[in-house]
């Protein structure tokens, strides 16, 4: 479990990226924030394309620069999107988050004006698919 002060850090970093958003279709711009099980920080803004589809999440972002970092274990994850109503991972995040999280893993998302909410991956994506792989 993240302590207070992880999820206030975590809150401030996915915050503060959110300002880099490119969210020039939407205007919607979300920052994510997550911690490694090496207690490494990575972030992660939304990339949007003019060919729409293209669009990278927050989320990802911050999975792939985890990626690149050579850490390949997420403790936990937080997103952070405009307004004052909580924005939950898409469906595509969620399965990236399965792909480099247990079921445990500690999903946090809110918005710039209002309460982070807390809860599992397990919780978010019930029977994730992942193939069966040595320890990651
Ligand atoms: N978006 C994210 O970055 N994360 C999510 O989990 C939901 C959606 C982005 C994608 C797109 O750039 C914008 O929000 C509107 O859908």
């Amino acid at each position: 479990m993240l302590s207070t002060t992880e999820v206030h850090a975590l809150r401030a970093a996915a915050v503060a990226v959110r300002q880099n958003a490119y969210a020039p279709h939407s205007g919607f711009a979300v920052g994510a924030a997550l911690v490694t099980s090496d207690d490494r920080v990575f972030v992660g803004t939304n990339v949007e394309n003019d060919s729409y589809g293209l669009s990278l999440c927050a989320e990802r972002a911050a999975i792939a620069a985890a990626v690149a970092a050579g850490c390949t274990h997420i403790r936990a994850l937080l997103v952070i999107g405009p307004g004052d109503q909580p924005v939950p991972p898409c469906g595509a995040c969620r399965q990236w988050i399965a792909q480099f999280g247990s079921g445990s893993c500690e999903v946090l998302y809110g918005c710039v004006a209002g309460e982070v909410k807390r809860t599992t991956l397990a919780a978010l994506l019930p029977e994730a698919f992942t193939l069966a792989r040595e320890e990651r």
